[in-house]
């Protein structure tokens, strides 16, 4: 059995074409990079509309699979920038119509936790999911998937994001912080914000900006940024495994790509006689491959939605889906 999946939620375009055994047949990915600034969400979108007709044929081709053979076609529902997520929603909606075959939505961060879930080959770890728009301790239980902790103002990658750009730096900000953290040194103290299991960033944004101001290097400035934020995470991720009695973390979204975040849960966990476990780069941003193996584990469940229903959700919140397929 073989599905295709399509992501748009936000700045890429992509179509994962995956099997039941979560092998990745195909893939075809495209990031929208504004030329200065934020993403401007109508820009992303003209952008996914223009691409994703061609990268559906080039993940077909690359995996061998013909339209007849697919058991169904999933999209992103949600959370994400309204207009992205129309793109793909239409985009989905018309090859399910034009193929005949069953559409099924998948929550986008659902989909983070499923790919990293199923590639880590953990049963039921905890989960820290930290991408641009999200940043939260996630544990299944009782049919859904519970937010232990999360992210008070921004998502931790917007804040990154925004950072550099407010540095003078173009988006992403996150790999370019990762980039000149290795060669910083000086440890800028900056404002720590753990509230429980919860974070927040925005007293660090304004923080660091005055900080450069007093002349702080772009180096020493990330390196004081990663080490206080992944500190942050590694915190409310270690609490949230002590109140679960749990000793497996693993890592999902596009800041789980940095290897100073992994190798301190990593650290974090062998402490506590655990493991940790972080996808390929290529899963931990955002793609279509996770929304395929969500969709084929969704539609095993029975989930399907009528084309007329299909409507996509900006703000579907992690806790407020079901995830029957994990049930027992
Ligand atoms: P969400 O899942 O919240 O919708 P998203 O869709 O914006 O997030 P992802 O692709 O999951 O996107 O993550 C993108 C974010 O990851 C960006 O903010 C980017 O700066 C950040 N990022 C990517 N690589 C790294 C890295 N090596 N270190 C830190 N941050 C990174
Ligand atoms: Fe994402």
């Amino acid at each position: 059995m073989v599905i295709l999946g399509i992501e748009s939620t936000a700045h890429t375009a992509s179509v994962g074409v995956v099997d039941d055994q979560a092998r990745i047949l195909g893939m075809a990915s495209d990031m929208y990079r504004p030329p200065s600034g934020g993403i401007h969400p109508r820009e992303a979108a003209n952008h996914h509309v223009e691409l994703l007709p061609g990268l559906v044929t080039k993940a077909l081709q690359d995996s061998h699979v013909d339209p007849a053979e697919l058991e169904a076609v999933a999209f992103a529902q949600g959370p994400g920038l309204g207009p992205c997520l129309r793109a793909g929603a239409t985009v989905a909606r018309t090859l399910a119509l034009m193929w005949d075959k069953p559409l099924v939505p998948v929550n986008h961060c659902v989909a983070h936790v499923e790919i990293a879930r199923v590639l880590s080959g953990m049963d039921d770890p905890m989960l820290l999911y930290a991408s641009g728009g999200n940043t939260q301790v996630i544990a299944y239980g009782s049919g859904r998937y519970r937010v232990l902790g999360e992210t008070l103002d921004v998502g931790i990658g917007n804040f990154l994001d925004k950072l550099w750009i407010a540095l003078g730096g173009t988006f992403p900000g996150g790999p370019a912080i990762e980039a000149h953290a290795q060669r910083g040194s000086r440890l800028w103290t900056l404002p720590y914000s753990v509230h429980g299991m919860d974070v927040a960033f925005s007293g660090m944004l304004t923080a660091a900006l005055a900080y450069r101001a007093k002349g702080a290097t772009l180096e020493d400035l990330a390196y004081s940024v990663e080490v206080t934020a992944y500190s942050m995470l590694t915190e409310i991720t270690e609490r949230a495994l002590a109140h679960r009695r749990r000793t497996d973390v693993v890592l999902g979204g596009g800041v789980a790509c940095n290897a100073r975040l992994q190798g301190m849960v990593r650290a974090m966990t062998e402490g506590r006689g655990g493991r940790s476990f972080a996808p390929p780069r290529a899963l931990c941003v955002d793609n279509g491959a996770m929304i395929a193996w969500t969709g084929h584990l969704a539609y095993s469940a029975g989930r399907v939605v009528a084309v007329e229903r299909s409507a996509v959700e900006p703000r579907q919140r992690t806790d407020l889906v079901a995830t029957p397929w994990r049930a027992g």
